[in-house]
């Protein structure tokens, strides 16, 4: 008998980037005149067609529980876009819908892996992955990539992280927080290596529309057998700037859709109803201004950061982020402060720049950080004025 967390939740570390979101935005309330280039969500509002199928979802009563695995119209339109957009031909039983993408990968990590599992996770990965397949009692076996491969898995790489423990591959193209998309050659020249093998991919696509002058394509797509193995992950928060509502989906297997159900059935049940309602709309709704308008950020913040000393930064072709290196910071010192880590040289920037980023740490990168460009053009002139000034300090 005793008092105490459970050993499982005790090793969980919170979200870096939801808590220094949280942080930046008391701070910003209290007064302090803080950019944040924190943010992983777009700063656009949701579509206003989606908005007022919300809003009839309510006044329709449509508010009560729906089907475990999401209202059959739903799973209609995300069968038709997966099928215009990707390529990929799936019967409705093979999609489940469930509360943002980040639970469509949790529930995917509980019902595939077993004690012991290895997950191979290319870094820099997203923060949520390594915790997730941990509470899912299986390991994830990191493997490093920089900036020599565009942040990229090679084939190489992928072949001597594969084991007799091996059960899945983490995929996530477009990138967070790299940027990083994979052409369609090097997806085939992976698979070369998977069909090898016996293991799924979960393939994180959630980026997809944010891709600037390359194609985004599905692994799932490039065969049958790679579409038998691989776990479509996708949503809504990032393409239809509808982070609030929580819709995300899976596309597999349906013995994997079906246990993933059964599991959603006993933990949460149904995404919300109302969101479901606006998700269906949202889904003909998707506006390419929005990427056209990233682009130009993304040029202007690549631009500037390469007009700065001691900062490197390759090209990132695809999501709201680039990722540049800082190593040559580290070691240096700012009015008479070691910056001893991308830790220290964040929270410097925040105490003193009025900068609010993500410290590479957290997705395995200590050498770099994360800036979103997901802000005002405004703001980010703002934040790369006084991240240069910054740097002019920096010694
Ligand atoms: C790579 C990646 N996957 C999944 C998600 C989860 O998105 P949501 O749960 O809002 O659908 C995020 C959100 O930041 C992400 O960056």
């Amino acid at each position: 008998m005793a008092f105490g967390l459970s050993n499982r939740v005790k090793g969980i570390a919170p979200s870096p980037t939801l808590s220094i979101d949280a942080k930046t935005k008391e701070l910003i309330a209290q007064g302090r005149d803080i950019v944040n280039l924190s943010v992983g969500e777009p700063d656009f509002g949701t579509p206003e067609p989606a908005c007022q199928a919300g809003i009839a979802a309510i006044q329709e009563g449509f508010t009560k529980y729906t089907a475990v695995p999401g209202i059959n119209e739903l799973r209609k339109a995300i069968v038709k876009k997966l099928l215009e957009e990707n390529g990929l031909a799936y019967e409705i039983d093979e999609i489940i819908v469930s509360n943002g993408a980040k639970h469509s990968l949790f529930n995917a990590f509980m019902a595939l892996c077993n004690p012991g599992d290895e997950v191979i996770l290319p870094a820099p990965y997203w923060v949520s992955y390594p915790e997730m397949i941990r509470l899912a009692d299986a390991e994830p076996v990191i493997v490093l990539t920089d900036e020599s491969t565009g942040f990229k898995l090679t084939p190489d790489m992928l072949q001597k992280a594969i084991t007799p423990r091996t059960k899945a591959l983490l995929l996530n193209s477009p990138s967070n927080p790299t940027g990083a998309v994979y052409s369609r050659e090097e997806l085939q020249a992976l698979a070369e290596v998977i069909e090898q093998h016996e293991f799924y991919v979960i393939s994180d696509e959630i980026y997809e529309k944010m891709v600037y002058g390359i194609e985004h394509v599905s692994i799932a797509s490039l065969s049958e057998a790679m579409k038998k193995r691989t776990l479509v992950v996708n949503g809504f928060s990032k393409a239809f700037a509808m982070t609030g509502w929580r819709v995300g989906y899976i596309a597999a297997d349906r013995m994997i859709v079906k246990a993933m159900t059964s599991f959603q059935s006993q933990t949460t049940s149904n995404p919300a109803s109302i969101s479901q309602r606006a998700a269906v709309k949202a889904l003909d709704c998707f506006d390419t201004r929005a990427i056209e308008l990233f682009n130009k950020r993304r040029d202007y913040v690549l631009k500037r950061l390469r007009g700065m000393p001691l900062i490197e930064c390759i090209e990132p072709q695809g999501a709201f982020y680039v990722f540049p290196n800082v190593a040559n910071i580290i070691g240096k010192s700012y009015n008479g402060t070691k910056i001893d880590s991308a830790n220290t040289f964040a929270t410097l920037l925040l105490e003193h720049a009025n900068i609010a980023l993500v410290p590479g740490e957290g997705f395995g990168a200590p050498n770099n950080i994360r800036i979103s460009y997901a802000v005002s053009d405004q703001d980010l002139q703002k934040a790369m004025d006084r991240l240069e000034a910054f740097l002019k300090e920096v010694e």
